[in-house]
């Protein structure tokens, strides 16, 4: 196989703040929507306590990282560590561990690739101001980059602002929306995402203000919808709901503005969001050096004709709005599903890369692919886990296929690089080269151990790519 990965290829793996660090109340750190969401289904799986402890095992867990060879390692800062109620004082602690860890990952020659908020909004601003319904929200974000860029931008000079807002705002329980009347919570969640949008460029902003060489983009969970048949409606329903889903957003980051399809929504709608004047020039201003992007799966639309039955609803995730109409998604009879029910589709990999690098012409990085499965540790005391193998070689070369198609693809960090707290499935779905000896209700020794995988992986660095 020829490989197409430039030298200084992004080979890297990726985490979260709260699927990973455990230590959810220790040294000062406040409590995140996502601990107050784990905490609640914490009889039925593991919760963000202790999650995988990297909190307090992070020089192993970074020695790991530089046996398996990574160049980069791509995390998030838990916001709510700096500033445990949000917007008010910093937590020194919170600073020296993000320090302790950018020094011990430059130490070993891996570069700290940091995502600004995963998930994991500080509950405080709920308490305080309904999270991103109100403005407030947007200026305590500011202030929380500003202080990250600040205290570490001297040594990180690759930034996410934020991991998948586009679907974060469609996930109730990541918005902490639980009260809000259905009449209503279309218009909320517009107002939130509008929130999220002027913060995002108020911190890309400061990025580039404050940090010399610095780069920022948006993280985005991609979408690849197929339409269900060549009927020109189905298309038409299959390039919908790939831009409901995940090409306004990048508009918005890379342009400033919504596209016309989503202004008309809105309108529609009747759920314009509230602007201020000074938000045009901000959201103008605010130009990304890169796109990161999430990939696991790809989706099948079809046309459904407006009816009664079918009322508007995205918060149904399987039919969805668009302005002429219904959509439906649908299973693809042409792909195999995981366990867990994503479609497992390599080649949709390269065509959302030359989808995007087409549409933005800005580099791009992945920052999140992988298989979650039950993974069993065997009597030899090993973890055979082929099927991610087969999954994780699959997408490198659909990347290398990508690359060789025009596309910038300047780093790949898969999910995960050790094992984490999946969002609905605790650690019964594994994601990790390296597993993690917990279960969701025992602690057992929290050792680390190399999955076969992580031998796969560490040879396709050491090459460069796949050999084969
Ligand atoms: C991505 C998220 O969308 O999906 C990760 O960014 C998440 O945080 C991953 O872990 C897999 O989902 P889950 O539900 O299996 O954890």
């Amino acid at each position: 196989m020829r490989n197409h990965f430039q030298k200084d290829f992004w080979w890297g793996a990726s985490s979260s703040a709260f699927q990973i660090e455990g230590a959810w109340d220790e040294d000062g750190k406040g409590m995140t929507v996502a601990d107050f969401n784990s905490f609640k289904k914490s009889d039925k799986q593991a919760d963000t306590r202790v999650a995988s402890d990297f909190y307090h095992h992070y020089k192993e867990d970074i020695l790991l990282m530089k046996e398996l060879g990574l160049k980069t390692y791509r995390f998030s800062i838990s916001w709510a560590r700096i500033l445990p109620d949000g917007d008010g004082e910093i937590n020194q602690k919170g600073i020296d561990f993000y320090n302790d860890v950018i020094n011990f990952l430059l130490a070993q020659d891996i570069m700290p690739f940091i995502t600004l908020y995963h998930f994991d909004l500080p509950y405080a601003l709920v308490e305080k101001y309904n999270g991103w319904e109100d403005r407030k929200s947007i200026y305590a974000f500011e202030k929380f980059s500003k202080i990250c860029f600040t205290e570490f931008g001297d040594r990180v000079k690759n930034w996410q602002v934020n991991n998948e807002q586009n679907l974060m705002i469609r996930v109730n329980e990541r918005m902490n929306m639980y009260d809000v009347a259905p009449e209503d919570a279309e218009r909320v969640r517009a107002q939130m995402d509008y929130h999220m949008f002027v913060a995002h460029a108020l911190s890309t902003n400061a990025c580039h203000e404050l940090i010399e060489g610095g780069k920022i983009g948006p993280a985005v969970s991609s979408t690849v919808t197929y339409p269900a048949s060549n009927k020109p409606m189905d298309i038409w329903a299959a390039k919908m709901n790939d831009n409901f889903k995940t090409n306004y957003a990048l508009d918005m980051y890379c342009y400033g503005d919504y596209p016309g399809y989503y202004k008309e929504y809105l309108t529609k709608t009747g759920i314009e969001p509230l602007r201020q004047p000074e938000d045009d020039a901000i959201l103008k201003a605010a130009k990304p050096d890169l796109i990161a992007l999430n990939y696991y799966r790809t989706l099948v639309a079809s046309y459904l004709p407006e009816t009664e039955d079918n009322p508007f609803g995205t918060k149904f995730n399987e039919i969805d709005y668009d302005l002429y109409g219904y959509f439906k998604i649908e299973k693809n009879p042409h792909l195999e599903s995981s366990q867990y029910g994503a479609q497992i589709d390599p080649m949709g990999l390269r065509l959302v890369l030359n989808d995007y690098y087409d549409r933005y012409r800005l580099p791009l990085i992945i920052t999140e692919n992988g298989l979650g499965t039950p993974d069993t540790l065997t009597e030899d005391g090993k973890i055979h886990d082929d099927y991610r193998i087969d999954y994780i070689r699959e997408h490198i070369a659909a990347c290398n296929d990508a690359i060789a198609d025009g596309v910038e693809l300047i780093g790949y960090c898969p999910w995960a690089a050790i094992d984490i707290l999946s969002s609905h499935q605790g650690f019964k779905k594994r994601y990790g080269f390296v597993y993690v000896n917990r279960e969701d209700h025992d602690l057992k020794d929290l050792a680390r151990i190399k999955k076969d995988s992580f031998y796969f992986y560490q040879e396709v660095i050491k090459n460069n790519g796949l050999t084969e």
